[in-house]
């Protein structure tokens, strides 16, 4: 069948060129946001006087019958069409009539997917953003029941002070505070309507951008035609930020994988977010976790194709930018599946408090509350910490630990430390005296929960 382009050409083309050139096979996704886009152009078309207001009704109802049809699945999508647009134009032609021929009035292909997208995106936007949202819920709960729970800090992998858990949970709680702004900072920029700026150059016609703007949810119109039809910046925005999210989730689930090892033992996942082996009859593995990580990579190279995709195109319009969707939308997907698995697991993860305080117990992680003490009795800090490391080399030696070094052997270090050495390097003082802002007291990790809950507010 000749194409709705045919004209210049005789609109014939070989299936190999078709197949190529096809998009309905990912932008069909697109269809609601296509019709009641063409729903406002054709509402703003009769407003203006361009066609006659009984024409405008004809095509308004047209379109609400195929966006039924197609919900219903009365009507399905022809998977031969070139795109969803040209599908939705062909079956209202093939309803209306001539009628139907009208819409595309003012308006060109190019105009009309940069609109489809925004709309589109922007609630994807929203549904990650209620996930995000339902992610941190289950995250503060966690990090509420566990902010009494000593275990030890990491630096370079090495025991290094004693914090809570809730103060650990509560660290990915403030990342995806800020992918949440991140999410709606983009959105903003992304709501902009791109609608009227025709193929590049604008139109003759007497066209109300604003109009459809308004009733499509916009908050402001794109202000160069050039710009508005070859501008990707927020799926590239998007992109970036759902990439760093990821980051957040796979360093999340590479601490989740740590922790359910038989090396640490400090968490156990629930059944219901493992595997088992199909050989070795013992094994209980972290496989949600594993994917998240692992689809981390894949957002990864969404962003990598897009930025590669626009950086050598010239305005305005090219058919390169067909290549933004299936990117774009893999994104979103993969960012919603890893989300909604990450609120389960996260919500049935157990952890193992003897465990965690068993490992805080070794690696002299109270050797910095030792050189701190030191400090309150008068020593400089350098000074302090010199003792505090001879203390902890001895420890070594003898195959004990700080809290059970006798004060004898204190003292053969430093003659200032007494019997209230050991009240001083407990464990739970350590964590108790960190009230700073931030830190891992109790007292503190309530105040960053209190804090991350009125962001949710
Ligand atoms: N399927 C196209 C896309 O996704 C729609 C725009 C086509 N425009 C054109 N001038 N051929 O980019």
């Amino acid at each position: 069948m000749a194409k709705m382009w045919a004209g210049r050409t005789d609109g014939v083309t070989s299936q190999v060129a078709d197949d190529f050139n096809s998009s309905i096979g990912f932008d069909s996704r697109m269809y609601k946001q296509d019709i009641t886009g063409s729903m406002a152009h054709a509402a703003m078309l009769g407003a203006q006087g361009i066609i006659t207001a009984d024409e405008a009704a004809t095509i308004l109802d047209g379109l609400q019958t195929i966006l039924d049809d197609i919900d219903s699945g009365a009507l399905a999508i022809d998977m031969t069409c070139e795109d969803i647009h040209m599908f939705v134009e062909q079956v209202l032609t093939e309803r209306l009539g001539d009628v139907g021929k009208k819409l595309h009035t003012a308006r060109s292909r190019n105009d009309q997917v940069a609109l489809d997208i925004r709309m589109y995106l922007r609630e994807e936007i929203d549904a990650i953003t209620a996930l995000v949202r339902e992610l941190l819920g289950v995250l503060v709960e966690q990090a509420e029941q566990n902010k009494a729970v000593i275990l030890p800090g990491y630096t370079h992998l090495q025991r290094a002070q004693p914090i809570t858990f809730g103060h650990h949970l509560m660290a990915y709680a403030m990342m995806l505070t800020r992918d949440l702004s991140r999410l709606a900072d983009c959105r903003k920029r992304m709501n902009v309507s791109p609608i009227g700026s025709c193929a590049l150059a604008g139109t003759t016609y007497a066209t109300d951008r604003h109009f459809e703007a308004d009733k499509l949810g916009f908050d402001d119109v794109c202000r160069n035609s050039l710009d508005g039809v070859s501008d990707r910046d927020f799926c590239a925005e998007l992109l970036g930020a759902l990439s760093i999210l990821m980051m957040h989730l796979s360093r999340f689930s590479e601490e989740i994988i740590l922790w359910s090892s038989w090396e640490f033992r400090f968490v156990e996942l629930s059944d219901a977010f493992t595997t088992g082996s199909s050989i070795m009859p013992q094994k209980k593995n972290p496989d949600m976790a594993e994917l998240v990580r692992g689809k981390t990579g894949r957002v990864y190279g969404d962003l990598m194709a897009l930025l590669t995709t626009l950086k050598g195109l010239p305005l305005a319009y090219n058919k390169d930018m067909q290549e933004d969707k299936e990117g774009v939308f893999d994104a979103c997907d993969t960012v919603k599946m890893c989300l909604e698995v990450f609120v389960g697991m996260v919500a049935t993860m157990k952890t193992r408090p003897d465990v965690m305080l068993a490992a805080a117990k070794g690696g002299f992680i109270n050797a910095t509350d030792l050189a701190d003490y030191l400090v309150r009795k008068g020593l400089p800090f350098r000074d302090a910490y010199k003792v505090s490391g001879r203390t902890v080399a001895k420890c070594i030696e003898d195959k004990t630990t700080l809290d059970a070094l006798p004060l004898a052997t204190y003292k053969e270090f430093c003659s200032l430390i007494e019997d209230d050495v050991y009240e001083a390097i407990d464990l739970k003082t350590c964590v108790e005296k960190r009230i700073s802002e931030g830190g891992t007291s109790v007292a503190s990790v309530e105040a960053q929960i209190a804090w991350v809950k009125q962001q949710l507010k």
